[in-house]
């Protein structure tokens, strides 16, 4: 082997040189220790790294993903260490996100031979990012198709939306290497850069799933079925470490990360509807209350109820994936919803909720707001809403909690599939 060479005591901040981790296949990427925030929702307790990856073949060099822009000098340092611009045959981006993108435009002036490969999807984002170089000549691939070094080929895998729509893996047959974009990566930056040398990053990887990937589990598990039947020595992805020891075990801890650990509490026979709630005064408790006693009136549903006043709203996110129907009561106060229901409603975008039955409801003092704000949300969520809500002036009285009776049991009705929608029912407005 050529390049650093890789052992216990490895380094790789104390160098700018390519680290050779196969014969002929070297990481040429970016370390940034002192990133505390990524992508704004998600902290990094120990950075991340840019990874980035150069294959020599006997026709030709490929570079794979390249770094963040102000990571380039770094970057382009440790790819002049092993390879000569004029030898770049292929240029693969896996996914056009910027930290991986950066310094696409530069490489492509260095090695203007080069051919970009980049998925379908990738096409516009590659002229909304690249302003001024959207003239850059690329090729499109999906699975199936390949592109060869000589005595190396690279497979392509189309696995979009992990985590954008334009991500794509690919594979370095010869090898049984899969440079795999975001997917099974992680923001865990460490300087010995490989997973059976790096700390203790199992929480990082987690984390990071739990964030990036996701919310994508439908497009995980596509993606599982063509990664899972290939041969793997390694696998190589754009963040944290290269993971070489065991890398079957991350597809596998991919599966059941992605495979839903609540569906079997609930028979396979039922829908579930989960109520959420706060209440200032009891009102829109009693209504709670009351539409809960509708729903669980229509044989098949499985009606939870949840004052949101009792505990933290992170332990829901769990049963607000795997739940069929989703109620949210909130009083008004001050002319919007309250703190504990918005909290709960925009922590969901780690979901998917598309598709999802909603509905809300509240009692109000004079203007009433917090109901359309809290459908509004959801629409915002891709939420399916086939009733708009029910809101009560102040105290519902019993014809009140009759309607909201009636209300649960009219989208429990919906949710096993008798139809039904209508427009908000004010009782103020029928007084
Ligand atoms: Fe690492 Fe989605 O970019």
């Amino acid at each position: 082997m050529r390049g650093i060479a890789v052992s216990r005591s490895i380094d790789v901040s104390a160098h700018r040189q390519a680290v050779e981790f196969a014969d002929g296949v070297y990481w040429i990427g970016a370390l940034d220790p002192t990133l505390r925030s990524f992508d704004i929702i998600l902290t990094t307790a120990n950075g991340t790294t840019y990874n980035s990856y150069l294959v020599k073949g006997s026709d030709g060099v490929a570079v794979i993903d390249t770094v963040k822009e102000n990571f380039s000098d770094e970057f382009f340092a440790r790819l002049e260490s092993e390879a000569r611009y004029e030898d770049i045959k292929v240029i693969v981006l896996n996914h056009l996100e910027p930290d991986h993108s950066g310094a696409l435009p530069e490489l492509m002036r260095r090695a203007p031979q080069a051919q970009l490969y980049i998925s379908q999807r990738a096409t516009s984002m590659l002229k909304a990012l690249l302003h001024g170089d959207e003239n850059l000549p690329y090729t499109t691939v999906t699975t199936g198709d390949s592109v060869s070094l000589g005595d190396r080929t690279l497979q392509f895998l189309h696995t979009p939306f992990l985590h954008w729509p334009d991500t794509q893996c690919t594979y370095l047959e010869e090898e049984g290497i899969l440079f795999s974009g975001d997917v099974f990566g992680c923001h865990y930056c460490d300087k010995r850069l490989f997973n059976d040398l790096v700390g203790d990053f199992r929480f990082s990887f987690d984390y990071y799933y739990a964030h990036i990937m996701r919310p994508f589990k439908k497009h995980v598990m596509d993606a599982l079925k063509l990664i899972e039947p290939l041969k793997l020595s390694q696998i190589a992805p754009t963040h944290g470490p290269i993971l070489r020891e065991r890398p079957r075990r991350y597809v596998t801890h991919y599966r059941e990360l992605s495979t839903s650990s609540l569906s079997q509490g609930i028979g396979s026979d039922e829908q579930s509807m989960i109520i959420f709630y706060m209440s200032s005064y009891g009102n829109t408790a009693r209504m709670a209350e009351a539409i809960a006693e509708g729903a669980g009136d229509v044989d098949g549903v499985r009606v939870s109820l949840y004052d949101l006043e009792g505990g933290e709203t992170d332990p829901f996110v769990d049963l607000i994936e795997e739940a069929d129907a989703l109620l949210f009561g909130s009083p008004t106060i001050n002319g919007d919803a309250v703190k504990p229901v918005w909290d709960l409603l925009s922590s969901l975008a780690v979901v998917n909720l598309k598709g999802k039955l909603g509905a809300a409801f509240g009692s109000y003092g004079w203007s009433g707001e917090a109901v359309r704000m809290i459908e509004d949300r959801m629409r915002g969520l891709k939420m399916h809403i086939p009733r708009s809500g029910m809101r009560v002036k102040l105290i519902p009285t019993a014809e009140e909690l009759e309607a909201c009776h009636a209300f649960g049991l009219e989208i429990a009705e919906v949710l096993v599939g008798k139809s039904g929608s209508g427009g908000v029912i004010d009782f103020a407005d029928l007084a």
